[in-house]
């Protein structure tokens, strides 16, 4: 049998999360309050791209999710998930954006063979998104988000911060928005990261939050499947469209991990919140024999911890998510 992506834990890794870019032409308030301010090239090119989801697919990776910063402000997104949808192997390509032009792009997008489209949306209140995020853009977005869910994906699904400010309404709000519409909105607990210190300390809200608002009206959890994220998802029989609560504070989140990370730079990210991360962009080249790179992969994975230390306060290395793509 080939080769496959087995951890210490026995955890296995279908699921590559790849960043095209650090840049964002958003300014969430808990991630890039300042908007991005670093070095905005040196991403990995296209046919470097190509080389490592080829390696990962090699290795027994089915899905591949592209992040970023936003991954729509790179020119050559389009060819990005061509590539990654002609990998043999490769099942599924999933996207996740804050739907800046998401209306004009997500035909492209789909016909360049995307499967699965996740949109950043806090709220629902178009000021409260606009003081967000920086930008006054709810409804466009909203249509976009409407006109991708005609287009027959895979999956659509909304992700939302839980957050002080806005949870006491935006529950309600979501729910109306779902009942018709066969979409997913997930609520994510805000974590700490190196530089969103203060602003954690005023508007983290524990999941609980939702997930007894959910089963106090009757929505239901189901079963999670193997090559799911995180998100742990519940139905209604009167909305088409489901909860997620993705709960990174909550026991045993780490236990069922099944991804791997490679940030925009080439950098394989054993998790989310870790330390450095092994360089693989040497090896993307066509000099190189693609097997140097599964290798190197491999003999990674040994050195991946049990979790995260989240809930002792600690972000590892993790300064913004947009440094390594959430
Ligand atoms: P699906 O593949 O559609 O289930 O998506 P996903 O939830 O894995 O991806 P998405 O990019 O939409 O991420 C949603 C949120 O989950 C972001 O805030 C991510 O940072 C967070 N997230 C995803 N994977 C992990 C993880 O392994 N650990 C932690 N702590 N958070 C994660
Ligand atoms: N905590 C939780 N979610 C975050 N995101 C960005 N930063 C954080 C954070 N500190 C979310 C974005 C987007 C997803 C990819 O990650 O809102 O929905
Ligand atoms: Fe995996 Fe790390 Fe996320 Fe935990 S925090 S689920 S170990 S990537």
């Amino acid at each position: 049998a080939p080769p496959s992506l087995v951890d210490g834990f026995g955890r296995r890794f279908r699921y590559l999360r790849l960043s095209v870019t650090e840049v964002c032409n958003f300014r969430c308030a808990y991630c890039l309050p300042d908007g991005y301010r670093g070095k905005a090239d040196g991403f990995l090119e296209l046919d470097e791209i190509a080389r490592l989801v080829r390696g990962f697919a090699a290795l027994g990776v089915t899905k591949v999710r592209l992040s970023g910063g936003e991954p729509s402000v790179r020119a050559d997104l389009d060819d990005i998930i061509a590539a990654a949808a002609a990998t043999p192997g490769v099942m599924k390509v999933a996207l996740t954006t804050n739907g800046w032009r998401l209306d004009r792009r997500v035909r492209g997008w789909r016909d360049a063979g995307l499967s699965h489209l996740n949109v950043s949306i806090d709220s629902l209140d178009p000021a409260a998104f606009a003081r967000l995020t920086g930008h006054d853009r709810l409804e466009d977005i909203l249509r976009g988000v409407d006109t991708a869910l005609g287009l027959g994906f895979g999956a659509v699904k909304l992700n939302a911060v839980l957050l002080r400010d806005t949870v006491d309404s935006a529950f309600d709000q979501f729910a109306d928005w779902l009942r018709h519409r066969p979409a997913t909105v997930r609520f994510i607990e805000l974590m700490r990261t190196l530089d969103n210190g203060p602003w954690f300390d005023a508007q983290h809200v524990r999941a609980e939050v939702l997930e007894r608002w959910l089963r106090e009206r009757g929505w239901t959890a189901r079963p999670r499947r193997a090559d799911d994220g995180p998100a742990i998802e519940y139905a209604h029989p009167d909305y088409a469209g489901r909860f997620g609560v993705i709960a990174p504070y909550g026991a045993g989140f780490c236990d069922g991990c099944n991804r791997l990370r490679v940030t925009a730079r080439g950098k394989l990210r054993l998790c989310l919140f870790g330390e450095g991360g092994v360089d693989l962009r040497d090896l993307l080249t066509d000099s190189v024999a693609p097997e140097r790179l599964e290798q190197r992969i491999l003999d990674a994975l040994p050195t991946k911890q049990r979790g995260h230390e989240l809930m002792l306060g600690r972000s590892g290395d993790l300064r913004r998510m947009a440094d390594v793509g959430g």
